[in-house]
């Protein structure tokens, strides 16, 4: 960190020269109103103080921020100061400065709106990033902001600036959740075994419930569950085309396994009729031999030697 530091006293006219230059072209090709936070044309330059500016007034602040990531801000030439530092977040500052600290000259996000503050954080974080769907996420339709979860200067949680770690930060606003987390049955969530974050992306996903899917597209269950994936020679359709959700309950459950229902025939009676007589096979009847229908269905998930999922 310290080489950086020395270098960055060093630079600054090479900086803004290199920022005039961007941001001119910049300016050329986009509309006014979707750009007026990186709005940087040549006059604009000189409303941007710099960080050690603020240092000046503010150096509690400065010294914690200085040790999180958006430091890194400070090395970005091609953004231009207003993609640096303080400013990156609040906004040119050279009017609240020569005002004293004038709070009416500078971006104060308490403020301001979840829509307003988000939108501020996603000019850097937007495109390509894992945050690209979140203005059509359930939390951004929810009015959840970034916010919500993140304090760039007071993060209880260091590691990515939460306000609370998982899972107890989802649980302050899901207990419906939580309780399912303390069924008998469940991923190991609050062991730390599986995170809420290993199957939702809390930033939005293009599908429902801003569940995870693979690179693949497949369901986000086969990164852990990779035996149930196939492809198997006889797959049990309903595995594929609708999902784990359509026998499982993800978060937990009274009935082992994470099933929807507690007996096992009754799942299976839901989608089959039972099989009472046929050219193949026994006919299944009531009798408790053929209750438990996964003891001899044993392959529920798919087979590569048996149609009807035995071994
Ligand atoms: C990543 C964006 C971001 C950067 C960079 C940033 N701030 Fe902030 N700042 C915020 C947010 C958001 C708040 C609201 C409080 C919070 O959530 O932490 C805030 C709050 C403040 C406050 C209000 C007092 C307080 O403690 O909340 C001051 C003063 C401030 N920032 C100064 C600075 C200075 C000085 C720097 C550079 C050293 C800086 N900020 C860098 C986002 C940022
Ligand atoms: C000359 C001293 C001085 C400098 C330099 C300075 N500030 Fe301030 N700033 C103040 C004072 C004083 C306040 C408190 C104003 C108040 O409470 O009315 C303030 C308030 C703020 C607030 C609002 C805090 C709140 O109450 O929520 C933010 C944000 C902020 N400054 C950011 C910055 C940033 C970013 C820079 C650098 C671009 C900067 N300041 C540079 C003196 C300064
Ligand atoms: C509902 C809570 C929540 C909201 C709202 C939220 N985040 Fe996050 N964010 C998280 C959690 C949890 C992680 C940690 C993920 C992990 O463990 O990998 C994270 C990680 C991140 C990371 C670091 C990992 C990465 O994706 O590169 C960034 C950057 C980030 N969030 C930015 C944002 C921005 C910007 C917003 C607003 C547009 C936002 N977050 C809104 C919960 C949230
Ligand atoms: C000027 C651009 C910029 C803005 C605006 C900005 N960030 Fe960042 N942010 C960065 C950069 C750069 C990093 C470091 C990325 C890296 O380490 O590769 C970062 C990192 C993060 C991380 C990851 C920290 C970690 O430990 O993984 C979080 C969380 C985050 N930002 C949240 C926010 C939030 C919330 C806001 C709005 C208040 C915001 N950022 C605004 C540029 C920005
Ligand atoms: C500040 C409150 C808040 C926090 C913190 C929060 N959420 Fe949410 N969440 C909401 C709201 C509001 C909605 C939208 C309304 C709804 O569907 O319940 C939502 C929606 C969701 C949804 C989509 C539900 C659906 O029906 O489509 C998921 C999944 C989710 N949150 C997961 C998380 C995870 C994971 C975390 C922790 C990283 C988290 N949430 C933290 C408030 C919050
Ligand atoms: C093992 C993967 C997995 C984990 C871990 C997980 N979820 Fe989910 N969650 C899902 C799936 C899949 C759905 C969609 C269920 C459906 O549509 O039937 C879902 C649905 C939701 C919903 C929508 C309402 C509901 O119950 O259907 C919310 C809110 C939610 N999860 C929050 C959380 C939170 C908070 C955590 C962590 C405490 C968490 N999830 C952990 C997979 C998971
Ligand atoms: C991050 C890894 C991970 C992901 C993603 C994941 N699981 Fe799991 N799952 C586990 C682990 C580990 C266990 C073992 C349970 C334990 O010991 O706590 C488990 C257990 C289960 C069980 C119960 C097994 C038993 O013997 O009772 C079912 C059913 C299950 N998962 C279904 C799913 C479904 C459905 C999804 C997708 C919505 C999913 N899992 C996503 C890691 C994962
Ligand atoms: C047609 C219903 C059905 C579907 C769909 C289904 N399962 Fe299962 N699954 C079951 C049944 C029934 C059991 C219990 C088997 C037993 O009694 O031994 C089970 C058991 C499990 C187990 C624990 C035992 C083992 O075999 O490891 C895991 C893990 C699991 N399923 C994951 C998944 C995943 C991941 C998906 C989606 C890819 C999925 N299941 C889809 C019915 C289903
Ligand atoms: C969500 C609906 C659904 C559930 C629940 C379900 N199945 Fe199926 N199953 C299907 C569908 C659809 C097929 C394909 C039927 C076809 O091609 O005619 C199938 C095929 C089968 C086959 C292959 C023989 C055949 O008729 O094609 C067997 C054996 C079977 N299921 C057993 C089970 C058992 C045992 C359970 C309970 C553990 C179960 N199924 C639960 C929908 C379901
Ligand atoms: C005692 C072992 C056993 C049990 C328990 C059992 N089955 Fe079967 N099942 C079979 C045999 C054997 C066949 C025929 C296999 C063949 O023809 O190769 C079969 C065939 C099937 C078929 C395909 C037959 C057809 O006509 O399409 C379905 C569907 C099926 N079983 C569903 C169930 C369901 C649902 C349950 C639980 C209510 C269940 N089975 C319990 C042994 C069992």
């Amino acid at each position: 960190m310290r080489e950086f530091k020395a270098r960055s006293v060093r630079v600054p006219a090479m900086v803004c020269l290199l920022a005039a230059m961007l941001c001119t072209s910049a300016t050329a090709q986009q509309d006014k109103p979707a750009q007026s936070l990186a709005a940087t044309g040549p006059s604009e330059t000189s409303k941007y103080v710099g960080a050690e500016t603020c240092k000046t007034c503010h150096d509690e602040i400065y010294n914690s921020w200085e040790k999180t990531p958006h430091w890194k801000t400070t090395l970005n030439k091609e953004g231009g100061p207003s993609k640096q530092g303080c400013e990156g977040c609040h906004g040119p500052g050279a009017d609240h400065v020569a005002g004293g600290g004038d709070k009416t000259k500078i971006f104060v996000f308490k403020e301001h709106s979840r829509q307003e503050t988000s939108a501020r954080c996603l000019s850097c974080h937007g495109e390509g990033h894992e945050q690209s769907h979140f203005a059509e996420s359930a939390h951004a339709s929810g009015d959840v902001g970034c916010l919500d979860c993140h304090s760039p200067h007071h993060a209880q949680e260091k590691q990515h600036l939460l306000v609370q770690n998982q899972p107890q930060l989802c649980y302050g606003c899901h207990a419906a959740a939580k309780a399912d987390f303390t069924k008998p049955y469940h991923h190991r969530v609050n062991q730390g075994l599986v995170q809420c974050n290993d199957c939702h992306n809390p930033h939005g996903t293009a599908t429902v419930r801003q569940a995870r899917t693979l690179p693949s597209g497949d369901a986000v269950c086969y990164k852990c569950h990779v035996d149930k994936q196939g492809p198997f020679v006889y797959e049990h359709v309903p595995v594929k085309t609708e999902g784990c959700s359509s026998c499982h309950t993800p978060h937990g459950s009274t009935n082992p396994r994470l099933l929807k229902v507690s007996l096992v025939n009754m799942l299976c009676l839901q989608c089959h009729t039972f099989p009472t007589q046929g050219p193949i096979g026994p006919a299944h009847n009531q009798s408790a031999k053929y209750q438990a229908c996964t003891m001899c269905h044993n392959q529920i998930h798919g087979s590569d030697f048996s149609a009807v999922f035995f071994k």
